[in-house]
């Protein structure tokens, strides 16, 4: 990625898309690429969060931001957004909105519908922005995409389970799309973020290891500057680490390591039963 704001708004501008990119890490996505002069539009489903982050980004940086509120859950979500952009020229797509839960396959306030749900957002979503907005960049030859995944991606992970799944196709088709597009001159970028302190990462407080943290800013600065170096950034330092000390223990061990990730850090120490009709 080129480092100067040139640079950068050459390889990826004029406009850039940042679905999910009113708060918390995507709000750290739009005010990095609005700092480097590129104009922004900022897909998200909270009115009150766009109106915030349009006034500051336009103040704070002097570029367009054009924001749309949308559910990329939604049926008719690309029709939304295909209408707001009309003819500017998208070069670089973020796909950082996921929806994320933890706890047994089987829960006691949700059901399938959410499952379904988490489909939309973590999956159907990005195929559909990725579908329409890549072939144009292919076609120009230049421009970027990002698709925000997690360390729960990289394996199958027990209480995250079916998020664990959608996040996997996050990282398989980031990949596969880094070597079928580099001849084309798209970057494409899958990100495995390890525990961010994003505003959906309110839960936690509780932890006390800071150091395993990343803030929403580091995230944002290491996954831009990887951005046309590499398929995929496993972030954060320890995070790295603890991904390399993973692939080398047997599926097993690396299975209950997760687990015990998740009912340590989330699940109040032990594991929660599956809710099952009946019980
Ligand atoms: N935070 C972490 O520790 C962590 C760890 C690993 C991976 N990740 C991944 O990083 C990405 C961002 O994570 P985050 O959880 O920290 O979120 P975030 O960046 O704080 O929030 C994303 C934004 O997307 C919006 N959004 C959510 N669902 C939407 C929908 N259906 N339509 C439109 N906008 C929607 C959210 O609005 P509302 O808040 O109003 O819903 C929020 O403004 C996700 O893909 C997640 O899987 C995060």
């Amino acid at each position: 990625m080129s480092t100067d704001n040139a640079g950068f708004e050459a390889s990826y501008g004029p406009w850039a898309v940042i679905a999910g990119g009113a708060q918390g890490i995507g709000e750290a996505y739009t005010r990095y690429i609005a700092a480097r002069g590129v104009n922004v539009m900022v897909l998200d489903i909270s009115a009150d969060a766009l109106a915030a982050i349009s006034a500051s980004v336009r103040e704070e940086f002097g570029v367009q931001c054009l924001p749309v509120e949308v559910d990329l859950a939604g049926d008719d979500m690309l029709e939304v957004i295909r209408a707001a952009v009309g003819k500017r020229e998208v070069g670089l797509l973020v796909y950082n909105a996921g929806l994320a839960d933890v706890g047994p396959f089987y829960k006691a306030d949700s059901g399938l519908d959410f499952e379904l749900k988490k489909i939309a957002v973590n999956v159907t979503g990005p195929l559909k922005l990725i579908y329409h907005f890549g072939k144009a960049m292919l076609a120009r030859r230049r421009g970027g995409i990002v698709l925000m995944s997690s360390g729960a991606g990289l394996t199958g992970s027990p209480y995250y389970a079916h998020y664990s799944a959608t996040k996997a196709y996050d990282i398989a088709l980031g990949e596969a799309l880094w070597g079928e597009f580099a001849p084309y001159n798209v970057d494409v970028l899958a990100v495995a973020a390890g525990m961010t302190l994003s505003t959906a990462a309110a839960g936690f407080e509780h932890i006390e290891d800071r150091s395993q943290f990343q803030t929403t800013t580091e995230l944002v600065d290491e996954a831009m500057a990887a951005l046309g170096q590499q398929p995929l950034l496993i972030a954060g330092k320890n995070h790295r680490a603890n991904a390399d000390n993973m692939l080398q223990i047997p599926k097993k061990d690396l299975i209950r390591y997760m687990a015990e990730h998740a009912i340590n850090n989330f699940l109040g120490g032990e594991a929660p039963p599956q809710v099952i009709d009946g019980d």
